[in-house]
């Protein structure tokens, strides 16, 4: 942990140090794991310049969710054939400007959405997401009851788009991001090959498969490797929709999550009743806004790991009640004010939530290629701040 003591230490906290040598063997895994597969990556998760920059020389394409992120990647020289407009819900001038700019591939779950991009992006590509009822049970951050429709409305779709004129080339879906099932995709997929086969009927072939995000990046549970997915993502493309296939994983979360660590510091430790607080640089406004539903990062105390551990709430520095991470988590018995805390594998939906709320800015991320990798910083996170029940 000395490296990044000294980055504490050269920069302030709060920071996020970030690793791009992850990031690329992230996406190595993914590419040689699952077949014919193309990579769009989730540019929401972490949309750093970096990033965008190492997965575009990488040859990946990239799932973008509005104009600003189409501008980002379009200023990066990100050619508009490798994104697809991922974002059901699109502002008739972002869908404009995208189709402006070359983008041809959107998605819809509405007959509106499917309006839109037919007058303002005539003859695009489109695909429909499914919602994944059921499987969002298996993950901390459930996606379905905002997007994606049944297989019967989607079937609908899929013909009112070709009746618009629009190109229906496949099916997306996700079955919710930090996923722990491996099995949700093969069901997820076995749903889609309904559509195709309906659409078949309908006198259009479909050829891609949209698996969307949800694979898990490692907090406090233990997870599937991304090789358990792809061999069921996999099989099923085998079983369900044939060959001549393409198929396109969005990531997100694995992506970068496992690439990032937050380093703040203890501004106050207080005792309320028989609770211990402790009260960090960062919280639920400052990046750490996960927390707050299912997302229980790894936390380390710099120099404590080997301390016996006790009960504590964690919170973040503002003048709100919400920011709030953990109320039950496992830290060092000492910890105090001013001790380093990391949050580990946080580098995904961080910086990218993070407001100036209370005039606190948004913590700065640096970039030291090498240093996740680390064996002594491997150690280190094996250990889980949460007892089991709360997994
Ligand atoms: C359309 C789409 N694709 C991919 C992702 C990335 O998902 P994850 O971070 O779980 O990999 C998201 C996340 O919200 C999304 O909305």
């Amino acid at each position: 942990m000395k490296k990044l003591r000294q980055i504490a230490e050269t920069f302030g906290t709060p920071v996020l140090v970030m690793d791009l040598n992850v990031v690329e063997n992230n996406y190595r895994q993914l590419v040689e794991n699952i077949d014919d597969c193309k990579v769009y990556y989730a540019v929401k998760a972490n949309s750093h310049v970096e990033i965008v920059k190492l997965l575009r020389d990488l040859g990946s394409n990239f799932d973008v969710a509005s104009r600003g992120e189409i501008e980002k990647l379009l200023s990066l020289g990100v050619e508009p054939h490798r994104m697809s407009f991922g974002n059901t819900i699109k502002k008739i001038e972002d869908i404009r400007f995208a189709y402006e700019q070359g983008i041809r591939m959107f998605a819809v779950d509405a007959e509106m959405e499917i309006e839109k991009i037919a007058m303002v992006a005539p003859g695009s590509n489109i695909y429909v997401r499914l919602s994944t009822n059921g499987m969002e049970q298996d993950a901390d951050w459930p996606l379905t009851r905002k997007f994606g429709t049944s297989v019967n409305h989607a079937i609908e779709l899929v013909k009112y788009a070709k009746i618009n004129g629009l190109n229906p080339i496949g099916v997306s879906f996700h079955v919710g991001s930090q996923n722990y099932n491996p099995e949700n995709w093969r069901t997820a997929i076995r749903e889609a090959s309904i559509v195709f086969e309906e659409a078949k009927q309908f006198g259009i072939t479909m050829t891609m498969i949209n698996t969307g995000g949800g694979m898990p990046v490692r907090y406090s549970r233990s997870i599937p490797e991304i090789k358990d997915i792809a061999k069921v993502i996999n099989e099923a493309v085998d079983e369900y929709l044939g060959d001549n296939i393409t198929v396109i994983v969005e990531p997100g979360r694995s992506m970068v999550g496992n690439a990032g660590v937050m380093i703040t510091k203890v501004i106050l430790r207080s005792k309320k009743g028989d609770e211990n607080w402790v009260y960090v640089d960062a919280g639920v406004f400052h990046g750490l806004t996960e927390t707050i539903q299912n997302i229980r990062y790894r936390v380390t105390v710099d120099g404590k790991e080997d301390e016996e551990l006790e009960k504590f709430v964690l919170a973040g520095p503002t003048c709100d009640s919400m920011d709030v991470m953990y109320y039950d988590i496992d830290l060092p018995k000492s910890t105090t004010l001013g001790d380093i805390v990391y949050l580990h594998a946080t580098g995904a939906y961080t910086t990218e939530y993070s407001t100036n709320f209370n005039g606190i800015p948004s913590p700065k991320i640096i970039f030291e290629n090498g240093i996740l990798l680390d064996e002594e910083f491997e150690a280190v996170e094996a250990k889980s701040n949460f007892s089991e029940s709360n997994e």
